[in-house]
């Protein structure tokens, strides 16, 4: 049978000059870099300069990844930006990205599933690629958490970082099978009940005002673990293969030790697993395509290769994709 496929042809990723150090956030909050690499494996974080919106950090990772695919700006026919820190309320920041990409008229919007975003937008904009829908699609995760942390807040404001990052989706005919080149399965889930264990504590309908991020980290560092564990066997098992199939895992960065535990829990060496944690922070939507773009740049993914990408977030969100590259 024949079947549309997305394939990943081009990615990139962009992150804002500013490198703010553990030892430079220890002079803002009580805290130590011992403290910081020991708990969560982070090192360093970008942070985006004061008038650097989240739509700048998208069009630099969407342009990246359209000169990587060597697709231009005017084949696009779709625009999917997975992001908690938009520029604006609304229009959804997909659309000034649009505008400044030059091209108007196909459908561009925002989905918002905080650190799970990258994956919730990869599916919706595979969805209408397998549909017949779009023929050439930009998926991005772009974030300035910058913005919504509060820097009194040793908890959280240690742990997050700005950047984005952008694949650009194309369609193929494909046999429907496991031997297809392209994005194999998607699978998402929330759970609404967690809301209070990570969310950001404003918003034009109940404050008006912007708000900041708050965490209960050890609670969702336990359910990470446990919700990441199932999703990535979950994507594993609807394409009949196993752990063994890997090529590359690439989680979002959240915490080294979460990605140490999920690969721990697949039995699959390090060397497989992409991290950039130690030297981007936490950046949400961003981080799994950000770990993409560096694979990928530095010759680890290969064409054919079987990725498996899994992000978990705030709602709770959680969800995974198995694509062969
Ligand atoms: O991307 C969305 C998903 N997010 C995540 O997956 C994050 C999940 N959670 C985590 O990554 C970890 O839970 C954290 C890195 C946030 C915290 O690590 P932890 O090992 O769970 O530490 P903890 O929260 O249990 O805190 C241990 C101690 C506490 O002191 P007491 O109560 O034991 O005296 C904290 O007050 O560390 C203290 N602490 C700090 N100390 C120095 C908390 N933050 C800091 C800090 N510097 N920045």
């Amino acid at each position: 049978m024949t079947v549309w496929r997305s394939v990943i042809t081009g990615v990139g990723g962009y992150l804002p000059d500013r490198v703010m150090t553990n030892a430079e956030m220890a002079r803002i909050v009580d805290t130590s870099d011992e403290w910081i690499v020991s708990r969560s494996g982070i090192r360093q974080r970008h942070i985006a300069a004061d008038g650097e919106k989240t739509s700048d950090l998208a069009l630099n990772a969407a342009q990246r990844a359209l000169d990587s695919a060597g697709t231009s700006a005017s084949e696009i026919d779709l625009i999917v930006l997975a992001t908690a820190t938009p520029d604006e309320t609304f229009p959804a920041t997909a659309t000034t990205v649009q505008a400044a990409l030059g091209i108007t008229g196909f459908p561009a919007f925002d989905v918002q599933a905080v650190c799970t975003g990258f994956i919730y937008a990869l599916a919706t904009a595979d969805n209408f690629v397998r549909a017949g829908q779009s023929k050439n699609a930009l998926v991005i995760g772009a974030e300035t958490f910058s913005r919504i942390l509060d820097w009194e807040d040793r908890t959280t404001c240690v742990l997050f970082g700005d950047g984005a990052g952008a694949v650009v989706l194309s369609a193929a005919e494909a046999t429907g099978t496991p031997q297809d080149r392209g994005i194999l399965s998607t699978h998402l889930h929330a759970d609404g009940t967690k809301h209070d264990m990570l969310y950001v504590d404003g918003g034009p309908s109940s404050t008006q005002t912007t708000g900041h991020l708050r965490m209960l980290g050890r609670e969702v560092f336990r359910h990470a673990v446990t919700n990441l564990s199932a999703v990535v066997h979950e994507a594993l098992s609807a394409n009949d293969m196993t752990p063994n199939d890997i090529d590359w895992l690439v989680p979002h960065q959240a915490n080294k030790r979460i990605l140490d535990g999920t690969a721990k829990k697949l039995s699959l060496p390090a060397e497989r697993v992409v991290v950039t944690v130690d030297r981007h922070g936490n950046t949400s939507a961003a981080s799994v395509p950000l770990a993409l773009a560096e694979a990928v740049q530095d010759g680890r993914i290969q064409k054919n290769h079987i990725v498996l990408m899994e992000a978990m977030g705030g709602g709770f969100t959680w969800g995974s994709c198995l694509a062969r590259w």
